[in-house]
């Protein structure tokens, strides 16, 4: 772990926990050149803050006025005022300004008598450059003779603005280039913390938590180590998230209180969060006006349980202004919500919505609504219907403020889903992608899992077929993405050092989602192992990129086949057991029997759930033959004998990709051992001792599997292989 930090010490890095992809290292190229921040804001003394760190450690210098030595780096505000709504069309795909040819009126270095010219200079060439407003949180970057400057219209754009730079390196004061802007495509990039303020007696401190405890909670209380909350603010904005939510989606009785009297622990981390650009919002329970308003109902169509909302949202306000709103789980796995009042869920959202308007704040209402008291003998009930059947109907119905947040699979953040229907449903309606960065189905932080390739194919899917608008495109058009936080007060902050990847590259990908997930990882490396205090920089990268880039896939090979989903412990969720759902009331089934395996999902069939896409999915999924073979079973029951696309029956395909899967951990597992001498120690030792676990569970996983497929089936492996 590095603890090379400055004498003088600003850092609101804790000294005991690694630094992530923002070690001290990461700011030399920064740090020891002479920098101009020019303007006033608290992000923009948080730019100062960060660059005096860096200097501090290698040598530089930053001022912010004119006077001194001449600049190198200069990270000026624009003097324009935002424009929120053109922000948010920039936000779009394509809002990234054409480069053209830099003006060539910039001086090559800044003095004094030249500041004025080269921040004149840097606008006119952004202007040339069709640039546009540079919105709330964008910036553009300019590098011309030996200066590059960074404009924002906004302080929050400035601070992105610098951690580009620093993600470029060297590289940001190499060659000349013309002005280019850079705007988020989410205009919300929302962190949800499955954080419980007490300790729950079966889900602990973190619901789904694989990183130790809470890093915002300990014990019934606000975490007494502030300095780490700060510190984490800083990562998240480094990586480009701007919301957090505070509290688990299941809130219990002491955490509907942070609403009401516990409110002050949430100003608290507000504080935390704010030098950062980053929102503070709380998930309540629906049931509030009950639990900590004394009101005998929470209909939503009652007066006095409006006027709760109102008068308790406006508390909220006094206490925290720039409060962003609030998260609902309703009617959901036990949770309180409208139908106990015979209302639907645009009548839950609205009422909270309506409260939280006057202050802009907006109202995530989350579209994960099943029922978990199915019959499993009741084969016409399909868990995968429930969003849509829920949620399509109400399109339309919602208020502005309104945000449906929806999981991006229809079941439950497996390892491989189709996309929710629900996203081409409510084209009246704005959408947020939910994602799971805590690896629930994934392998929980024990398995090397990164999943900036499957978000990437998600946000990249036309839920209308070829030439339509992808899912980032309604995300972006609607509420942004959101997922599930994976930290934890571990000293790796995730457990697994390697699964920092997985947060770094979800804040990416919620920037830019066109961002190409090895591109993502090659800067995740570059600022998290400092390629300068290796002794084989490019060894480790390519063995890095070896072990990461397919590894979701490697994941997908050995556990539950061909999209079926589930298999696991009942529970824990961690680790094989083929029956462990099947006969439970949770609605996640893969029905094998003697002949074959899957669920019938077909509206010829099966459950109609096919019927819920638009054309073309609508056919493509009914279609056996059409269907992609990694989302068969989902959406058929085939037999074992059944060719896939790819050539294989589905019981060999079986037997290959588990055998396969379990040899690619291994692989990475020497690969890593290689990497001995390269990282550092502790570091090293972690991943190894992980990877050693994850060759144990992946060895189970392939022996249940395949033992389980080959009793039910008597087909043999055509290799010979043990079957058990
Ligand atoms: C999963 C998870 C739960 C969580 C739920 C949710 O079902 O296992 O712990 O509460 O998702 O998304 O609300």
């Amino acid at each position: 772990m590095r603890r090379n930090r400055p004498e003088c010490d600003t850092s609101p890095d804790p000294t005991d926990v690694h630094p992530a992809w923002l070690p001290p290292a990461a700011f030399r190229a920064v740090g020891s050149r002479h920098t101009l921040v020019h303007g006033d804001g608290l992000l923009v003394d948080t730019v100062l803050r960060e660059v005096r760190l860096a200097c501090a450690t290698h040598g530089g210098t930053v001022r912010r006025s004119a006077d001194g030595p001449p600049a190198h780096l200069v990270l000026a505000l624009t003097g324009r005022s935002p424009q929120p709504a053109e922000t948010e069309a920039a936000g779009r795909p394509g809002g990234t300004a054409p480069a053209t040819e830099p003006s060539g009126r910039t001086p090559s270095v800044v003095n004094d008598d030249g500041m004025r010219r080269v921040l004149d200079a840097a606008r006119a060439d952004l202007a040339a450059a069709g640039g546009g407003p540079l919105g709330d949180e964008g910036y553009a970057v300019v590098r011309h003779g030996e200066v590059t400057v960074v404009l924002a219209d906004a302080p929050a754009g400035l601070l992105h603005g610098l951690f580009h730079v620093v993600r470029l390196g060297e590289s940001a004061f190499g060659a000349p280039h013309p002005a280019r802007a850079y705007r988020p495509v989410m205009r919300r990039r929302m962190l949800d913390h499955w954080d419980n303020v007490d300790v729950h007696p079966v889900m602990g401190q973190v619901e789904r938590g694989y990183a130790g405890g809470s890093i915002l909670w300990r014990d019934g209380r606000a975490h007494p180590d502030r300095a780490r909350v700060r510190a984490y603010a800083r990562l998240l904005a480094g990586c480009g998230i701007n919301a957090v939510s505070v509290n688990n989606v299941n809130v219990h009785a002491t955490e509907a209180r942070l609403l009401t009297d516990r409110l002050d622990d949430v100003a608290e981390i507000a504080d935390d969060l704010r030098s950062y650009g980053i929102r503070v919002h709380l998930s309540v329970n629906f049931a509030a006006p009950v639990m900590v308003g004394g009101l005998s109902t929470a209909d939503p169509l009652d007066e006095k349980v409006r006027a709760w909302w109102v008068e308790t949202t406006a508390r909220v306000y006094a206490r925290i202004p720039d409060f962003g709103g609030y998260l609902v789980k309703a009617d959901s796995e036990g949770q309180p919500g409208p139908f106990s009042y015979g209302r639907d869920h645009a009548d839950g959202a609205n009422l909270l919505a309506e409260a939280l308007a006057p202050y802009g704040g907006v109202m995530h209402w989350r579209a994960f609504v099943y029922n978990h008291r199915q019959d499993w003998r009741d084969r016409s009930t399909d868990r995968a219907r429930a969003a849509h059947d829920t949620f399509a109907p109400l399109d339309g119905r919602f208020q502005d403020n309104v945000i449906v947040q929806v999981k991006h699979g229809p079941v439950d953040f497996q390892t491989r889903e189709p996309v929710s229907p629900v996203i081409a449903a409510m084209p009246g309606t704005r959408l947020a992608v939910e994602f799971q960065v805590t690896q629930e189905y994934t392998g929980q932080q024990r398995h090397v899992c990164y999943l900036a390739p499957w978000w990437h194919e998600v946000l990249r899917f036309t839920p209308w077929g070829d030439d339509g608008p992808t899912v980032a495109d309604v995300a972006a058009d609607g509420g942004g993405l959101a997922a599930v936080s994976n930290v934890g007060d571990d000293p790796f902050w995730t457990g697994h050092p390697l699964a920092q990847a997985n947060l770094y590259a979800y804040g990416r990908l919620a920037w830019d989602p066109r961002l190409r997930p090895e591109d993502v990882l090659d800067e995740w490396i570059d600022l998290t192992f400092d390629p300068a205090a290796s002794a084989d920089p490019e060894l480790l990268r390519r063995t890095l990129h070896e072990i990461m880039d397919d590894s979701w896939r490697t994941y997908e090979r050995y556990t539950a086949p061909l999209g079926v989903g589930f298999m696991v412990r009942p529970g824990h969720h961690y680790g094989p057991d083929v029956d462990g759902y099947e006969y439970t009331a949770w609605g996640t089934y893969h029905f094998a029997d003697r002949d074959g395996v899957g669920v019938d999902r077909t509206r010829a069939t099966g459950t109609g759930f096919t019927g819920q896409y638009p054309p073309p999915w609508s056919q493509v999924y009914e279609s056996p033959e059409q269907c992609p073979d990694e989302l068969l079973l989902f959406f058929h029951h085939v037999r074992y004998d059944h060719v896939l696309r790819s050539g294989s029956t589905v019981v060999q395909h079986i037997y290959d990709t588990h055998f396969a899967g379990v040899a690619e951990v291994t692989a990475m597992s020497d690969r890593w051992a290689a990497l001995a001498g390269l990282v550092d120690p502790v570091v090293h030792a972690r991943v190894d001792e992980r990877l050693a676990e994850q060759q144990r569970s992946a060895q189970e996983w392939c022996d249940q599997v395949n033992a389980y497929f080959h009793r039910k089936s008597g087909v043999p492996d055509v290799y010979g292989r043990p079957l058990y």
